[in-house]
């Protein structure tokens, strides 16, 4: 039994290679995570620079545990030779699983699930990251949809244990158990969910820095003093250190897909989200978001 009384999952589907479609932040650490863990990585991307930037943000974290002691160059080299790039998605037809991290968008997503159902073996377990669309929709975009589930990872998906693994009605109970088997076999923790808007931590999350925007474009406090005040309470990160983290882009997606799932008013993004995002300042990833680094 796992610490919540549930039976402990076991493979049910034999998984010893690994598909990452994106080249992203999230797919990257999604690519490390798995190859950290010993699986064998082809990971996808539209262009060579892209395939770099992975290669890129893998070799630095990578880097960092050398500089501690906590990985040797032997450890360093061996997670790298368990990459493989590719920018062709036909390289995906050999896997046993495929997590997507590709935009926050739902026609491109249901693209890619067209394509993977083309390209991928009978019987590979199609994951996606998605933190906000319906897992369903990207379900019956193939004529496989017991094989399609939600497997959210968190930003940084290197270091934050929680993983969402989100069944639908149509999902295979072997393919979430392998799921969640997999989940700790690479060290992580994963909590079951529901298809809905957000799943449990975005739907409750979001709303939060949402209204952390709007409270310092009330006047009441400023955003330091707001991040100040809620790190607290034993928050890791103030809501605008976070915003700038998760990227304002991706947040006024998730905010956007939240107030068209469930249409309270009081959701509606914050006018200072939409303008940061509007002057292309994303957070961290572009040097300046509400923060400047
Ligand atoms: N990539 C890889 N590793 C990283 C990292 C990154 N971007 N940032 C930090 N780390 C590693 C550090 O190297 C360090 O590793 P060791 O323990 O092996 O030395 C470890 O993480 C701790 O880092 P630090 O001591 O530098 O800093 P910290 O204690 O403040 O931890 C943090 C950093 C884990 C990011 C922490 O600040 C935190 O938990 N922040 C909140 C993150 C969060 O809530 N994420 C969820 C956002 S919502 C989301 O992602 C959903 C979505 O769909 C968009």
């Amino acid at each position: 039994e796992g610490a919540d009384g549930t039976p402990v999952p076991t493979v049910k589907r034999p998984v010893s290679s690994v598909g990452v479609v994106g080249t992203g932040t999230m797919a990257s650490g999604i690519a490390q995570v798995f190859a950290q863990a010993g699986y064998d990585v082809v990971y996808v991307g539209r262009s060579q620079e892209k395939l770099d930037g992975v290669v890129g943000y893998v070799t630095k974290n990578l880097d960092r545990a050398v500089a501690k002691g906590k990985l040797d160059e032997a450890g360093k080299d061996a997670v790298l030779a368990r990459l493989t790039g590719a920018t062709e998605r036909e390289a995906l037809a050999d896997v046993d699983l495929v997590v997507e991290a590709i935009a926050e968008d739902l026609d491109i997503k249901l693209e890619l699930f067209r394509d993977l159902d083309r390209i991928c073996k009978p019987g590979a377990i199609l994951a996606t990251t998605t933190s906000s669309l319906s897992i369903r929709a990207c379900a019956d975009a193939t004529a496989r949809p017991a094989d399609v589930i939600g497997m959210h990872f968190f930003n940084p998906a290197p270091v934050m244990k929680l993983v969402e693994v989100v069944t639908t009605e149509a999902t295979d109970p072997d393919v979430d158990e392998t799921v969640r088997a997999l989940c700790l076999a690479t060290g992580k923790h994963p909590v079951s969910c529901g298809d809905r808007a957000g799943f449990i931590v975005n739907a409750l999350l979001f709303p939060y820095l949402n209204d952390a925007i709007k409270l310092q474009e009330s006047g009441a406090a400023s955003m330091e003093t707001i991040d100040t005040a809620m790190k607290e309470t034993k928050l890791p990160m103030g809501p605008f250190e976070l915003l700038d983290v998760v990227g304002n882009d991706v947040s006024l997606a998730i905010q956007e897909t939240l107030v068209g799932a469930f249409g309270h008013e009081g959701w509606q993004p914050a006018e200072s989200l939409k303008q940061v995002v509007a002057e292309g300042r994303l957070g961290r990833k572009t040097k300046a978001g509400f923060h400047t680094y």
